[in-house]
């Protein structure tokens, strides 16, 4: 069966909406776009699709089943709502609202509409996310207790509509949704305090270098960060574990993880060690006859299954994987977080 859909914000992700749709999606059409640019309707007629030349001819085509909303983050709410009460079904790219009482707005008309809405949660299918996830869930390195979780470019700036409060930019809204979602689909627990840094360096408006800190219950501490302005780059995972240590360095998945060796038993003498930064016995360092490298695990993984699972949804054959209660999860450790930086404190919680 053909599912036809309609995307709305014709830019570079609305774009590749189209693209990745029409490539690997063959219950998919795209028939055609709404955008408030004259040249991304152009672009989209060149393309063969539908220009519409009003939100109002988009609702009204009844061929339309599935609307995909991929504008600034401002816009996200009021469409979702008009084309569900115009009675499609939606996707709104992330982040879903600018809050979390924004968020609850939509769901409620979800239920009284009884049309389904999900969320371009993506990165859930990034290989790194998978492989460090598939470290965490199988216990590969006994049980997890502190993750680092980066994303460091050096453009210093956030790039057009990113840079402006109104429209929901700063990277908060931005890779932020992404990193929170990706960890609270991970650790299977609340979170229980939350502690953001949003530096504005480069930006009147939005921030955009920043840290945050969760906690969750079941005694899991992760560091986020996203920095624009980072030079020397870390690892874009960094995992301890009670029986070893995870890295992966980069989106290429360079990395590897460290076991102590079973049969090196090495005995630790109560003597001072003389580093060259003086003496130490907690930091001593440790003989690497003692330790073993493994290769990361193996992962397959396609964006596209986000597609996949919404045409088995409308076909009632699968469970939405992004569901908007998921979402709300999110949306409310982000209104904490910014909380957290306007107080200049840790909060607690119960996400
Ligand atoms: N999931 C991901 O990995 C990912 C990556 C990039 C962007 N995004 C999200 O996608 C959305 C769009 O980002 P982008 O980078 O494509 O931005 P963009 O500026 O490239 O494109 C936005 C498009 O929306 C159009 N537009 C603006 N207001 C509109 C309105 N009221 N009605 C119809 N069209 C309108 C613009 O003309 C433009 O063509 C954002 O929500 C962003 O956070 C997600």
């Amino acid at each position: 069966m053909k599912h036809t859909m309609a995307i709305i914000g014709f830019g570079g992700m609305g774009s590749w909406h189209y693209q990745n749709v029409t490539e690997k999606i063959p219950d998919l059409r795209v028939k055609g776009v709404y955008d408030i640019r004259q040249e991304a309707l152009d672009k989209a007629a060149s393309l063969g699709l539908h220009p519409y030349a009003s939100l109002e001819e988009l609702l009204a085509d009844q061929e339309v089943e599935l609307v995909t909303i991929a504008t600034p983050n401002d816009f996200h709410k009021p469409l979702a709502i008009a084309c569900m009460r115009a009675g499609k079904q939606v996707i709104s790219e992330k982040p879903v609202t600018l809050n979390a009482s924004e968020l609850e707005e939509i769901i409620a008309v979800s239920k009284e509409t009884g049309r389904l809405f999900s969320i371009h949660q993506n990165r859930r299918w990034d290989k790194d996310y998978r492989i460090i996830k598939r470290i965490y869930d199988e216990k590969l390195l006994g049980t997890p207790y502190f993750i680092e979780s980066k994303v460091q470019g050096s453009r210093q700036a956030m790039h057009g509509w990113r840079g402006h409060k109104q429209n929901g930019g700063g990277m908060l809204l931005d890779w932020g949704v992404h990193l929170i979602d990706q960890l609270m689909m991970m650790i299977e627990a609340p979170v229980v305090s939350v502690e953001a840094h949003l530096l504005c360096m480069f930006s009147d408006e939005v921030d955009d270098n920043i840290k945050v800190m969760l906690r969750f219950e079941n005694n899991v501490s992760a560091l986020l960060e996203m920095s624009t302005n980072c030079l020397i780059n870390s690892p874009r995972w960094h995992m301890q574990c009670l029986d070893g240590t995870a890295e992966i360095r980069n989106w290429a998945c360079e990395g590897k993880m460290v076991q102590l060796k079973e049969d090196a038993q090495m005995k630790w003498e109560d003597d001072i060690v003389y580093t060259e930064a003086g003496p130490t016995r907690t930091m001593a360092p440790r003989p690497s006859f003692t330790m073993k490298e493994l290769p990361l695990p193996e992962v397959t993984t396609d964006w596209s299954d986000y597609y996949k699972n919404i045409v088995g949804v409308l076909e009632g054959r699968e469970e939405l994987l992004v569901k908007p209660e998921q979402a709300l999860r999110v949306m409310k450790v982000i209104d904490l977080a910014f909380a957290s930086n306007e107080q200049r404190q840790g909060l607690p919680c119960w996400i």
